[in-house]
């Protein structure tokens, strides 16, 4: 998720398990061939075989509208060590979709198929082809075409986030409408929008038909949700986050992203993250407010601290 979740948020996240794959914020291809700088800016994991500390690939996200830059750049990603490479043809934003790039592509399916097989037909056959889309852009009219043309382009998977580009982000997710485009697909289709929760969870396998989902803003506010969904799954015990521990990791994104980034960019990171966890965690609210007003690391963490510390029960102080 672009400006979210980079590398240090992966790192976080596939810590804590339950996380089979990881995909970059999307890096946007126009008419250049990018250099290895940028992907590794964008995937760091490149130099550690394309996988998080914790072991869990991530793919290379692209974006774009010309099919060649797409397979060169894509070619690149490969070269660099990507375990796959993911074509974005979802996001909304304005800027990206006046650039060809992103979900107003779906408007073309012919492009949808011309951007995928340029791709998949320069890149080697060991590394597989991606692709995430929504339910059209303006309506749900071409959905069936999409999907044709992302088969026949020889794409290794295919999710969907079950909204309109006119849907943007807006509640409900429509995952019934999957089931249809899951019954008829040669290959594996990703469900995705809206999992908040093992019951979202429950309501998107069994409306969407899919057996696998794609988690966004439901991981960040739910770090654990993941694991919690493997552990309900396979019938495994799983003690979930509680404050403490949503401290505790806190102070760890602290620190790794003071590593990553200038001092003055964690606060911002910080109130980011808290942005999402206190929809789940009324803690997370709490601190929101003592750190709006902070910017550098050393004042985010002391806050964390104060909060650690008020965690800490009588009965451990006394003993
Ligand atoms: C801030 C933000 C950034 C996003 N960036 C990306 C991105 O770079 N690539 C992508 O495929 N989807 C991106 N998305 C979309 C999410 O991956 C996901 O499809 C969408 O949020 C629906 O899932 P959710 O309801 O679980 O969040 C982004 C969403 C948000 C809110």
């Amino acid at each position: 998720m672009e400006g979210v979740v980079d590398h240090t948020m992966r790192q976080m996240l596939t810590k804590l398990g339950g996380i089979d794959r990881c995909v970059t914020e999307f890096i946007r291809v126009t008419n250049t061939r990018l250099p290895n700088k940028v992907f590794l800016r964008y995937c760091p994991e490149l130099n550690n075989g394309g996988l998080t500390e914790a072991g869990v690939p991530v793919y290379v996200q692209l974006l774009g509208g010309n099919p060649e830059m797409m397979a060169i750049n894509a070619l690149q990603a490969a070269k660099l060590g990507a375990p796959g490479i993911d074509i974005n043809f979802g996001c909304p934003a304005k800027l990206v979709n006046k650039n060809d790039g992103g979900s107003v592509i779906l408007k073309q399916p012919n492009r949808v198929y011309d951007i995928i097989s340029a791709v998949r037909n320069a890149t080697p056959h060991s590394t597989p082809i991606t692709a995430k889309i929504r339910l059209g852009f303006e309506d749900r009219s071409l959905l069936h075409e999409i999907c044709q043309a992302v088969f026949e382009a020889n794409t290794s998977e295919l999710t969907i986030h079950a909204r309109t580009k006119v849907d943007g982000y807006k509640p409900p997710a429509y995952w019934d409408a999957i089931s249809d485009i899951r019954e008829r697909s040669p290959i594996p289709i990703i469900a995705n929008g809206e999992i908040w929760s093992i019951q979202d969870y429950q309501s998107c396998i069994k409306q969407s038909q899919c057996t696998d989902i794609m988690l966004g803003r439901g991981i960040l506010a739910c770090p654990d949700l993941a694991m919690q969904i493997k552990a309900f799954e396979y019938d495994r015990s799983h003690q979930k986050l509680g404050p403490q521990g949503i401290l505790e990791l806190l102070a760890q994104f602290s620190e790794i992203t003071e590593a990553a980034y200038e001092n003055r960019y964690v606060g911002n990171r910080v109130k980011q993250w808290l942005g999402y966890l206190r929809r789940q965690y009324p803690l997370a609210s709490e601190l929101f407010e003592d750190v709006k007003r902070l910017t550098f690391a050393e004042d985010i963490s002391e806050q964390i601290q104060r909060y650690q510390s008020r965690m800490v029960s009588p009965v451990s102080l006394i003993s």
